[in-house]
């Protein structure tokens, strides 16, 4: 196939008229550091806010005129008929109970990543859902951070034939995890911070049948006996058809130019660019020429845009999301196949049956 000679559209969309109002429960640190932020980049509206820890939201909404007011309970923003959308941004751990709720007041969902880890408990919330008529999406924002984006839309329209191999690198350091709940988690990077890798990884492989899946994490010299979890991790994703992926967090890299580079090779050219820390960019080589993309925005926040747009246009459209649960549930199975690997001794833990 040869790919289009007009550059895919990769910022994010908005249906067209009033969009329906979003109630954030669960509005802490990424909530306020780039779900609000971003909302209030595109002129999104929030009916109002939630927070288990109110002081963090005391002073919301002078520092973002687009929140009309702070619920004093869950249960208020839920039963609020001003809200349209409920923006699920609590922590993995409770994220089904605060899912099924919204989902039995009626309100479409756009539910933080990792969704779950019991996906047994999905199957009736996803039923009542569809008795409801109501949509839920995954909080998958890099999918819209632009170079991720747009490389998915090359790989869509052909630019690069056929996936055969993906490889994400991290250079730079690890987000703030010792001394936060995170750090209480069993294999974070692999079962939490990896899981937007994970997830845009599924999408490039999208349509290849899963072989195996392998992970490994592990200390580091120098790190601090006060940080819990690993500070490496690797994951490797095999296809039966041969294509393979590899997911390196190098450790805490302490550099002054901080990148996430990413490589995706196939059979007629290969993307190449890198997320976060500024480093963002995108290059397509086909043939013998090499296309350099000027990108328009970022991951953060461009991103939190992105994913809630895709579920403000599947409402209007009356149809399933690109970032919905039914999609990210092979991603949620890599991410556990991962995790086995892990706690197996980084021994591959085959994979049949899974589609991507
Ligand atoms: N790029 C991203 O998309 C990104 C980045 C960071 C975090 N996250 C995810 O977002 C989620 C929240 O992370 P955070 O860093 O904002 O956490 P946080 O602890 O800063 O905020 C969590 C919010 O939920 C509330 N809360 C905590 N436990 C609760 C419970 N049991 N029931 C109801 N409310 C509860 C807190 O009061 C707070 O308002 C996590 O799943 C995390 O993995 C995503």
């Amino acid at each position: 196939m040869m790919p289009s000679a007009t550059l895919p559209n990769y910022l994010p969309q908005f249906p067209a008229g009033t969009q329906p109002s979003i109630g954030i429960l669960g509005c802490g640190g990424i909530a306020q550091t780039a779900h609000l932020p971003a909302y209030e980049k595109y002129g999104l509206d929030v009916a109002g806010v939630w927070s288990r820890t109110p002081t963090t939201t005391a002073d919301i909404a002078e520092r973002f005129s687009s929140v009309r007011r702070v619920y004093a309970s869950p249960e208020e923003l839920l039963a609020d008929p001003d809200v349209g959308i409920v923006d699920l941004a609590t922590p993995a751990e409770d994220r089904l109970v605060w899912l099924a709720a919204a989902v039995s007041a009626g309100k479409h969902v756009l539910a933080q990543k990792p969704l779950t880890t019991d996906l047994d408990g999905l199957a009736p919330i996803l039923a009542e859902a569809e008795d409801r008529g109501v949509w839920i999406a995954v909080n998958q924002n890099a999918r819209w951070a632009p170079a991720w984006r747009l490389a998915t839309l090359l790989i869509e329209d052909g630019a690069i034939g056929e996936v055969v191999g993906v490889t994400h690198l991290h250079d730079k350091p690890l987000p703030p995890i010792a001394g936060t709940h995170f750090d209480d988690m069993p294999h974070m990077l692999i079962t939490d911070y990896l899981m937007h890798w994970i997830d845009i990884t599924r999408c490039w492989l999208a349509g290849k049948e899963m072989a195996w899946v392998q992970a490994h994490d592990a200390r580091l010299p120098g790190q601090p006996s006060t940080a819990k979890n690993p500070w490496s991790a690797s994951i490797q994703f095999a296809c039966t058809d041969g294509a393979h992926a590899l997911l390196r967090v190098v450790g805490d890299v302490r550099t002054k130019k901080p990148s996430c580079p990413f490589w995706i090779h196939g059979t007629e050219g290969t993307i190449r660019g890198s997320v976060l820390g500024g480093s963002d960019r995108l290059e397509l080589e086909r043939g013998a020429v090499v296309t350099q993309y000027a990108l328009e925005g970022q991951w953060f926040v461009d991103g939190f845009a992105g994913a809630m747009g895709e579920l403000m246009c599947a409402i209007a459209e009356d149809r399933q999301p690109y970032n919905s649960v039914v999609h990210n549930v092979a991603s949620l199975e890599l991410m556990l196949a991962a995790r086995a690997s892990a706690d197996d001794g980084a021994r591959p833990q085959p994979t049949p049956s899974l589609q991507l």
